[in-house]
């Protein structure tokens, strides 16, 4: 990963709103997000539920248009393509969800399901498909008896295999992997992760990784960023953000992670967060985070955080915050 490189995926102010009516209001469920995706690196979103992820995941492979701001697909915006130029760029793009059954129709067998992708986009031969679905189906693990089968027969993991082995099919340059490991069981989860980490390699492919695990993003991602109610609290290199947080939230769920991060990634000290996540209706004043941060104070309710870069390539958004940590914490 050169730190010259033309990122595959730049996000400007992102904002995503939703009219609802039972809600009675506008949900703004990804809320003033910038940040870069550079060529081969896994760049890793974590938050609570709620907190915007799967918006904003949607947003990243246009199956949802931004509300205001924009996102560029190896620096073409995409408001400035046309339908066909836009179907054209979505292919390099593509999303795995969290539901292995949710891209697979129980009524097709699994080889159609594969082919279906490369069909949809046109321009190859119906043998050409077959041998690309057959190939990927082999790449991901899956053994070529089972291309005959019917999703209910093969267990979450194979299905999720099936569901990657889709999106390869069109080789695409960019994956965002919501949740893709959550519904699994805990014993295959590594199995999976290590497959998304071999075909990185093989591929050269590039990844968001969303998840609200954090033991997922420290074992996957280079860089994360940590969401609050639709805007970034904290983004940097994974290792930094895991060890040694800058933000009241990242440090809160540092230390409420129980087994899975190795000791030193986790903080002496336990903080429990207060309460529930507000309405991303109506998010609070100021910094929206202060309704359970432990460090509030009144000038948090007044205005937003600045987005600071602390320590070089690691940001933050928090008034008191210092190059040392979070507030609270006596310098080094
Ligand atoms: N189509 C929609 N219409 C109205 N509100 C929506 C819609 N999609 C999402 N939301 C709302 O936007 C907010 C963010 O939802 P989103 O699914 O992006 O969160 P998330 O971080 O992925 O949560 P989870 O961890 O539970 O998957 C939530 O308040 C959700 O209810
Ligand atoms: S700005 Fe204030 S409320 Fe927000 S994280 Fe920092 S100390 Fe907490
Ligand atoms: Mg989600």
């Amino acid at each position: 990963m050169s730190a010259a490189a033309t990122p595959l995926l730049s996000v400007r102010d992102l904002r995503i709103r939703f009219s609802t009516r039972d809600q009675g209001g506008t949900v703004k469920a990804v809320d003033g997000v910038s940040f870069d995706v550079l060529p081969g690196e896994t760049f890793g979103v974590i938050g609570e539920s709620g907190s915007g992820k799967t918006t904003l995941g949607r947003a990243l492979v246009s199956l949802l248009p931004p509300t205001e701001g924009s996102i560029l697909h190896d620096g073409v915006e995409l408001a400035s393509l046309s339908r066909k130029e836009l179907r054209e760029q979505r292919r390099h793009y593509q999303i795995v969800f969290q539901d292995p059954n949710a891209a697979l129709n129980p009524r097709q067998r699994i080889l159609d399901s594969v082919c279906e992708p490369l069909e949809i986009a046109g321009g190859l031969g119906r043998d050409e498909i077959r041998r690309r679905a057959l190939d990927a189906l082999s790449r991901v693990g899956i053994p070529a008896e089972y291309a005959s089968r019917y999703p209910h027969m093969l267990s979450g993991g194979q299905k999720q295999r099936i569901n990657i082995a889709r999106v390869l099919t069109v080789r695409p340059k960019l994956i965002v992997c919501d949740e893709v490991v959550a519904a699994l069981d805990v014993s295959i989860r590594g199995d999976v992760l290590n497959l998304f980490a071999d075909l990185q390699r093989e591929f050269g492919l590039t990844y968001v990784f969303i998840t609200h695990d954090l033991s997922v993003v420290s074992h996957v991602s280079d860089r994360v960023a940590v969401t609050y109610l639709g805007r970034f609290m904290e983004l940097g290199p994974t290792e930094d953000v895991c060890e040694r947080p800058l933000h009241p939230y990242t440090e809160a769920l540092m230390s409420a992670e129980p087994i899975p991060l190795p000791s030193t990634m986790r903080t002496a000290r336990r903080i429990v967060l207060e309460g529930e996540i507000p309405s991303p209706i109506d998010p609070p004043s100021g910094c929206r985070f202060r309704t359970r941060c432990p460090q509030a104070q009144p000038e948090c309710a007044q205005r937003v955080p600045d987005w600071r870069e602390l320590r070089p390539g690691h940001w933050v958004a928090c008034h008191f915050s210092t190059p040392d940590g979070p507030p609270g914490r006596p310098a080094s």
